[in-house]
């Protein structure tokens, strides 16, 4: 079996940057530090962080002192005036290209645009998008409900969230430029995203099995399984190399891998290498199953033996 790894798998430039900032943090700033929420939706490196100093929180009332880092995913503006009444020290790592985002909501909100975030609206990064279009906007995650958007006469300005799918993007704003509305696209989409999830449909489509690495919470890391099981091949969301199956690869003549964009290259690389030592393993039994009994007379007397083909 040929394991192949997609050309764009793994950390993404903001959450690489996020994870430096906290470790820069803890290493230079007194007193305990925290981050709200999972820094990056990644257990295992949450569990990393945690051990280097990083707690977590669920919400600002938890804490009176200290200095709290803002994920990439960022935040509203509301919650960061509250870190800073409560005299937090605050490190900001919000991705660039979120802040772009939050930046090109503000503005379409305050040019008098009905903003539409294309996107998940339980998600952390659309829910920070929504605080800086002063909770005015209206999220949607397909076309469908693209079509219940209701403009009131407003021109309609619309961006992504930065993990979303351009070929979603582009369906929404087709749906609302039927509105007869005025529609200012805005593509907000991460170049790291369409990058990984280009390269991850390319090679899904040339292997008999795919398999996609990242935490089981991660958004971007869902979509990838998506896309892969799209094009028809069998794949399998794992967090670790621990959850691989022997079975998923037996008869496989090539696999592929990829993962998202908070998965770590040593968790890659854990999971490439165990790939490759089942399918060493599924080599032998394969083997075992050919290995045919035989006998033979010799000398007058009877012997056995196995042949292996
Ligand atoms: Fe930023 Fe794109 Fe990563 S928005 S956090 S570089 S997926």
């Amino acid at each position: 079996m040929e394991v192949r790894v997609a050309s764009k798998a793994g950390f993404c430039y903001g959450v690489k940057r996020a994870i430096e900032m906290s470790k820069d943090t803890v290493r230079n700033r007194p007193g305990p530090v925290f981050s709200l929420g999972p820094l990056i939706h990644n257990p295992q490196v949450v569990a990393y962080l945690g051990k280097l100093g990083v707690r977590e929180i669920n919400n600002l009332g938890e804490i009176k002192e200290g200095t709290l880092i803002i994920r990439s995913h960022g935040v509203g503006p509301a919650l960061l005036n509250a870190a800073q009444e409560l005299g937090l020290d605050i490190v900001d790592a919000t991705c660039p290209f979120v802040r772009r985002t939050q930046v090109v909501a503000r503005d379409l909100m305050t040019k008098d645009y009905q903003v539409v975030i294309v996107g998940d609206k339980n998600h952390p990064e659309v829910q920070g998008i929504m605080g800086w279009a002063n909770g005015k906007a209206e999220v949607v995650e397909n076309p469908w409900e693209a079509g219940l958007v209701k403009a009131r006469g407003k021109k309609i300005g619309v961006l992504a969230q930065t993990t979303q799918h351009m070929e979603n993007f582009n369906a929404v704003v087709e749906t609302l430029e039927k509105t007869g509305s005025v529609v200012q696209a805005c593509k907000t989409i991460c170049s790291a995203t369409s990058e990984r999830q280009k390269a991850a449909l390319e090679l899904a489509c040339q292997v008999d099995v795919m398999i996609v690495v990242g935490g089981a919470d991660s958004a971007n890391t869902r979509k990838l399984a998506s896309l892969c099981r799209a094009c028809g091949t069998t794949t399998y969301h794992i967090e670790e190399a621990g959850e691989l199956d022997p079975a998923w690869f037996r008869g496989v003549k090539a696999a592929g891998l990829t993962a998202g964009a908070s998965t770590p290259d040593w968790i890659i690389e854990e999971v490439k290498k165990r790939m490759s030592e089942i399918e060493e393993l599924n080599g032998s039994e394969e083997g075992m199953k050919d290995a045919v009994e035989v006998k033979a007379v010799r000398h007058g007397e009877i012997v056995t033996g196995t042949v292996v083909h």
